[in-house]
């Protein structure tokens, strides 16, 4: 696991941004896993300006989101809606090779990935407690794509998506940490002060359950991407 420290989200954003176009440049048919959230927003904007600048271009590529809320109260608040907002329909990302979790392909969902050769760059965020996709503390290291309650706090930072918190959903359908770790390359995000002690817990390099980014630990090809201000309240 390697960190890198950066003043602020756009360079990571950047960063992360060239890896992506770099893949696709290499292997057109590239799979990429994607995430949603505020930390992958600079991301999706540098691609949408590479697409622009015609350095790059997403029609032979695939993607696997990490996660979709189950039973949300309007479309705009489905993960699909996100993608499609803020990366496919600024690219020519074709939406058949788009895939989202959800209840009817769930079973076969880590299969799918398997048979496209797997994911070879992987998106993740940062919940606070530490969650990646929306595998939530003590979620088994070896899991597969599940269905989860989500944990109060997780609702609560969600709630900016929704009217109320009450409006907020309370399960998902995530990719699991096993079927995450299966990808051949992971970048992860945590750009603001409310990861700090997700981050401190990478840091100390020990799994632990209770925080389920730690899996990564494990991972042999893990770039943890941070903010200097993060970084610096998670060493003192
Ligand atoms: C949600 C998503 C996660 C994401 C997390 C952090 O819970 N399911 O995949 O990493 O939010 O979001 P943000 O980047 O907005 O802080």
């Amino acid at each position: 696991m390697k960190f890198i420290v950066y003043d602020n989200p756009k360079q990571i954003g950047d960063h992360i941004g060239k890896e992506i176009v770099d893949l696709l440049k290499r292997n057109p048919k590239a799979v990429l896993g994607l995430a949603t959230g505020s930390s992958p927003l600079p991301v999706y904007d540098y691609l949408a300006k590479a697409y622009k600048a015609k350095e790059v271009s997403f029609k032979d590529c695939y993607s696997f989101n990490l996660d979709e809320y189950i039973n949300p109260p309007f479309e705009e608040a489905t993960y699909r809606y996100f993608m499609k907002e803020n990366l496919f329909s600024r690219v020519d990302m074709d939406l058949s090779h788009t895939h989202f979790p959800s209840f009817e392909n769930m079973d076969t969902y880590d299969d799918e990935i398997a048979s496209m050769g797997g994911v070879d760059l992987q998106i993740l965020g940062i919940g606070r407690d530490g969650h990646i996709g929306f595998n939530e503390p003590n979620t088994s290291f070896d899991s597969k794509t599940h269905t989860t309650p989500l944990e109060e706090s997780t609702r609560i930072a969600n709630a900016r998506f929704f009217h109320s918190l009450e409006e907020t959903p309370h399960e998902a359908i995530t990719m699991g940490l096993g079927t995450i770790m299966q990808s051949k390359h992971i970048v992860l995000i945590a750009s603001d002060l409310t990861k700090v002690d997700a981050i401190k817990a990478l840091l100390k390099g020990e799994k632990d359950l209770q925080w389920p980014a730690t899996v990564l630990l494990d991972h042999p090809s893990t770039e943890i991407f941070v903010t200097k201000e993060v970084f610096d309240e998670a060493n003192k």
